[in-house]
């Protein structure tokens, strides 16, 4: 059996679930689910990114300890993910003792190799970000991501990293790499010219925020959270019981604002430590963002939408048909409750469910053993293109793939054979009603990483002897 071993990046708990989150994490369950049924071992690892500045803030909002805070937000975001029948395989916290333990032995690493050194650090730092700003990331004097007063003057002694000794190595690998490390392609250029445009050390400790772990050689300063969360990937390998073979990364999934972070720090970082280039992360996949009808998703706007919304309205597997479908791979992608609700009404409900429910209602009471794939649930059954496809997370034009070569042309044979006009034993009927069963089964097995629980009914319904539906798999939205 192939391991394979998907992250999600660890989400500030100073927020709740909203779709950008829900996003990346349905993506991830999606290519996890379809490795568990090409039979690999898969490793799905999701969780919460607890320490620093910008927590510790929220939880004095709140008059909560820091730890109480995180004790009482993390949950949601489990919470939510179980809602939406996320198999994850463990949930990482970063305030988690043995995660904390790790990121001390790396760090410690990093410091006998002599990639730390004191420095003192002047100049801007987004709260929101956790990131410290060159001049040329402001605009208008701050962060263009979250609101001006998050942009903060800093001065502070810090304890620095060599970033730059690794940037000839990083353009090496790099510029070298035929296994798409970094995909999509098109982010390996804006990677490579910003390396090579000169890169500055940074910050891996900070002198004035105590809701962090302690620098192991100098216990007055705390790690920057950013270091301690791009552990959590190597950490959760470490400490958790029978988990060590599943490093490194298979793929790491990410939204376009933390690219940076995660191709080139975190690299330097695990090279910095002495990880070998075969145990680097494989591959950090790069999506685009979620725009809320054509704007910037913001609390102050008031158009976040959340996991639970979506779920009232469409199930959990319309939310996640939804989602797939709509993931922003290249570009921003505009989502909205009333695109969705079109979709969801064009594809579930008129599209795939009401095939399900006519030939059902047509094939009722007939034996469908003959109209199994011997390999039903198995590896190899899945279409290759399909598979590739899911990989390189391009959903929709995966879900189009099934659409067009299951369902599409189901109806289409339906309507030109009109089998209720024929007799119950024409042979035509017959073969167009087994042509279709197929078909359907065909789809829902491709859809199961999608809709878990949807392709489980509609197997159901074909299990032995055709049964018709109790209830419309997708009711109508208004
Ligand atoms: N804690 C850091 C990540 C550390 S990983 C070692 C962080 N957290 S976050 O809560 O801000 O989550 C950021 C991620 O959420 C993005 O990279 C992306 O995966 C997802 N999204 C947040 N908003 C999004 C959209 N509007 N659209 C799509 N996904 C977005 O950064």
């Amino acid at each position: 059996m192939k391991k394979f071993f998907i992250t999600t990046p660890i989400y500030y708990i100073n927020d709740i679930p909203h779709i950008g989150h829900t996003c990346t994490t349905v993506a991830a369950d999606i290519v996890a689910r379809t490795h568990k049924i090409i039979g690999d071992e898969v490793f799905f690892l999701t969780g919460t990114d607890e320490h620093g500045q910008k927590v510790a803030e929220s939880a004095a909002k709140e008059n909560l300890s820091p730890q109480d805070y995180c004790d009482q937000i993390s949950p949601r975001f489990e919470e939510a993910w179980k809602k939406l029948n996320i198999d994850f395989d463990y949930f990482i916290r970063t305030t988690d003792k043995r995660h904390e333990k790790v990121v001390q032995e790396l760090l410690q690493k990093i410091y006998d190799n002599g990639d730390a050194y004191k420095d003192k650090y002047e100049g801007w730092y987004c709260v929101g970000c956790e990131k410290f700003l060159t001049e040329t990331e402001m605009v208008d004097g701050h962060c263009p991501l979250h609101p001006p007063e998050k942009t903060v003057k800093k001065s502070e002694e810090n304890w620095f990293f060599r970033l730059s000794k690794y940037v000839p190595k990083l353009i090496e690998l790099i510029e070298n790499d035929e296994t798409n490390y970094i995909a999509p392609v098109g982010k390996k250029s804006e990677i490579l010219a910003k390396l090579k445009a000169g890169v500055r050390d940074i910050s891996l400790s900070r002198e004035n925020v105590e809701w962090g772990i302690s620098v192991p050689w100098d216990t007055k300063q705390t790690v920057y959270v950013w270091f301690d969360a791009l552990i959590n990937y190597y950490s959760a390998t470490q400490f958790i019981e029978g988990k060590k073979d599943f490093w490194p990364a298979n793929l790491h999934l990410i939204g376009k604002e933390i690219l940076w972070f995660h191709t080139v720090i975190w690299q330097a970082m695990l090279l910095s430590a002495g990880f070998e280039v075969d145990k680097l992360p494989k591959q950090v996949y790069i999506h685009s963002f979620y725009m809320i009808d054509g704007q910037k998703m913001s609390k102050s706007l008031g158009n976040v939408i959340s996991p639970q919304q979506l779920i009232d309205l469409f199930g959990v597997d319309g939310s996640r048909y939804l989602i797939a479908r709509s993931f922003p791979t290249d570009n921003d992608s505009d989502v909205g409750i009333e695109r969705f609700k079109e979709k969801y009404n064009a594809d579930l409900a008129n599209n795939l469910g009401n095939l399900v429910s006519r030939v059902t209602k047509l094939a009722e009471g007939v034996t469908t053993k003959p109209f199994f794939n011997p390999s039903f649930d198995r590896a190899g059954s899945l279409d290759e293109d399909f598979v590739k496809l899911i990989n390189n997370c391009r959903f929709d034009e995966a879900v189009g793939l099934v659409f067009k070569k299951y369902i599409d042309s189901s109806n289409t044979k339906l309507n030109e054979v009109t089998p209720w006009k024929l007799d119950n034993n024409d042979p035509k009927r017959i073969e167009v009603l087994g042509y279709c069963i197929k078909n359907i089964l065909s789809a829902s097995l491709h859809l199961k990483p999608i809709m878990p629980e949807v392709t489980q009914k509609i197997e159901n319904c074909f299990e032995n002897k055709v049964k018709t539906l109790d209830a419309p798999l997708f009711p109508r939205i208004k």
